[in-house]
């Protein structure tokens, strides 16, 4: 690991939550009565936990399952290669998914999980993620919800790593790396 702090703090705790009502309020005018939300662990558990808790508010009730996905190794650019190492276990043939990311960089893991998901036979797979950072994308994809978008920075906190350090941070901090 490099040396670095986390002293900047990019996007703070409240402007979060507002933003995941926002987007859960856009989610949910779309209607379905058979929605999965796929979370991909681990970056998404917490905004997905705060999104799931916003549903309430709509009397929405959806289904919840997870897939861990690994493609970034203990470093900060991406190998490239997206490996599935805990697949999902519920059925979502005809169901509307709705997969949840932390952040949408290379686009090479939501363009992987879309194609899975589709090809398991949902009726629709749409994606939600928290951040977006456009300088890396290897693959022409744009999520169907997206929180923030965010400059060339490595980020952390609110479930994002640096080598598996900080996911518990409530704010989005920029890692600052040092020689
Ligand atoms: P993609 O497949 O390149 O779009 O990358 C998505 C995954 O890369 C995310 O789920 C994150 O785990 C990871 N990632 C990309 N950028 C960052 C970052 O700035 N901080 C922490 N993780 C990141
Ligand atoms: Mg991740």
């Amino acid at each position: 690991m490099q040396a670095h702090d986390v002293k900047e703090i990019l996007i703070d705790k409240q402007t979060i939550a507002d933003r995941v009502d926002k987007l859960v309020d856009d989610i949910a005018t779309r209607g379905s009565d058979n929605l999965v939300v796929v979370g991909i662990l681990k970056g998404s558990f917490m905004f997905l936990a705060d999104l799931m808790r916003s549903f309430h508010r709509h009397n929405v009730h959806p289904r919840i399952d997870f897939l861990t996905l690994s493609s970034y190794g203990s470093g900060t650019a991406s190998s490239g290669q997206v490996k599935i190492i805990h697949d999902i276990r519920e059925e979502i043939a005809g169901s509307d998914v709705l997969v949840v990311d932390d952040i949408l960089d290379t686009g090479r893991t939501l363009a992987f999980t879309k194609e899975l998901l589709a090809a398991r036979g949902a009726h629709s797979v749409r994606t939600c993620v928290l951040l977006d950072k456009k300088a890396h994308r290897a693959i022409e994809l744009e999520a169907d919800h997206a929180g923030f978008p965010i400059a060339d920075h490595f980020v952390v906190g609110y479930g994002l790593d640096y080598d598996n350090l900080y996911r518990e941070l409530p704010h989005i901090a920029k890692v600052t790396f040092h020689d």
